[in-house]
């Protein structure tokens, strides 16, 4: 049998990983600033995450959501602590997409209402809702395309937010954090103020993506912490599980429960809770939150001290660094000459970077000096 094609693959095949490296079968050695997407929160193979999991599946791997699983209560203590949002409840499934899915749903059962606001650019996934409210025609199928109502807006264009909130029956709006896959534009504190005014005047559900935004890699939580607006629903995935999946939504209290409303097989499983514990106590234990800040800092100063560079977007360890050429050609040389992955976004000029939260400054030092040979 072979495997359904729609990946363009690196011809690489990773073994074993550690840390911030990858290896491949050859032996050779990546420095992994990508970390698949940015899932890659705490390092590959942290000795406490593989731990957690592994003593959790000597004990129970599953049951479904029809019993008691004390460990989901543990993981909603420790989000609660760290999220800025302790009142609000917690809803575990598999993945960003369907934390979306969700996400939407309750939106519309909230308000009984169908349409939806989003942003040019955006990724939110690729199920049924969440591609409707992802502007990329592309990977819309015709079965997709008669869902819902969607009005795309310009990112941080205000009067043009204004006029989308004049529709009839809008049940959300859905904004990333920092937009991921679109190349790393961010809502401005004044645009998510007014949006979240808007919301509250026409008694929308203001849905937040942090689902690459968030768990520190901005440098805060969640990146719409910045602003200071708090969001209804948020949503979460990659580095929660930091390569297990999971995924899951924040709920604000007024939006309520109702047996069969949502539910999943696997969502909240013991392993995956496991998982979302351990990446949460490593993140508290070794300050992550400290080390992306300084980082950040350290690195826009090196990267804007390079000439071709024309901009570094971005927030923490979420950035983009811009040049006025594409940048597939020196993607691929970091990645075969210098063994160092690196991301790419919608926008072909923007070299992306998402490295673990745990990287350290010398292995950064090795990106830098990489991408000055290559530039020069
Ligand atoms: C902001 C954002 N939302 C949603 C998703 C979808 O997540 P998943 O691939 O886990 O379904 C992604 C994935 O890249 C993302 O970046």
């Amino acid at each position: 049998m072979n495997l359904f094609n729609v990946y363009e693959r690196f011809d690489i095949t990773p073994v074993k990983a550690e840390g911030c490296y990858v290896y491949g079968s050859n032996g050779e050695k990546y420095l992994d600033l990508y970390g698949g997407h940015g899932v890659i929160s705490v390092g590959h193979n942290h000795p406490v995450y593989t731990k957690a999991i592994s003593d959790q599946m000597s004990t129970i791997s599953f049951y479904s959501n029809s019993v008691i699983i004390p460990i989901q209560s543990t993981f909603a203590e420790k989000l609660s602590k760290v999220s800025g949002y302790p009142d609000y409840n917690l809803f575990l499934c598999n993945s960003g997409a369907e934390a979306n899915e969700n996400a939407l749903k309750l939106a519309s059962f909230h308000t009984k209402k169908s349409k939806v606001i989003a942003f040019k650019n955006s990724f939110h996934g690729r199920t049924s809702a969440a591609l409707n409210v992802t502007d990329n025609n592309k990977i819309s199928a015709p079965i997709n395309k008669q869902g819902i109502e969607t009005i795309f807006v310009e990112i941080n264009d205000i009067d043009e937010l204004k006029k989308a909130f004049d529709t009839e029956g809008v049940c959300a709006a859905i904004i990333e954090g920092i937009q991921g896959v679109g190349g790393l534009d961010e809502p401005s504190e004044q645009f998510l103020g007014e949006l979240r005014s808007l919301c509250d005047e026409y008694q929308v559900v203001l849905i937040l993506d942090e689902i690459q935004s968030g768990y520190f890699r901005s440098g805060k939580f969640f990146a719409h912490h910045f602003s200071g607006i708090k969001a209804d629903i948020i949503s979460m995935a990659k580095g929660m599980g930091n390569g297990f999946p999971i995924g899951g939504i924040l709920i604000h209290p007024d939006i309520e429960a109702s047996y069969g409303l949502l539910g999943t097989t696997f969502g909240g499983n013991y392993l995956a809770c496991a998982a979302g514990c351990a990446v949460l106590d490593i993140l508290n234990e070794e300050n992550s939150v400290e080390n992306v800040n300084y980082l950040e800092m350290w690195l826009r100063e090196e990267l804007t001290s390079i000439a071709q560079i024309k901009k570094v977007k971005g927030k923490g360890l979420m950035l983009g660094i811009e040049f006025d050429f594409p940048i597939k050609e020196l993607r691929t040389k970091l990645l075969f000459d210098s063994k160092i992955f690196t991301g790419a976004s919608m926008n072909p000029n923007l070299l992306r970077i998402l490295p673990p939260l745990t990287v350290k400054q010398e292995e950064l030092i090795v990106f830098i000096q990489a991408l000055k040979q290559h530039l020069s």
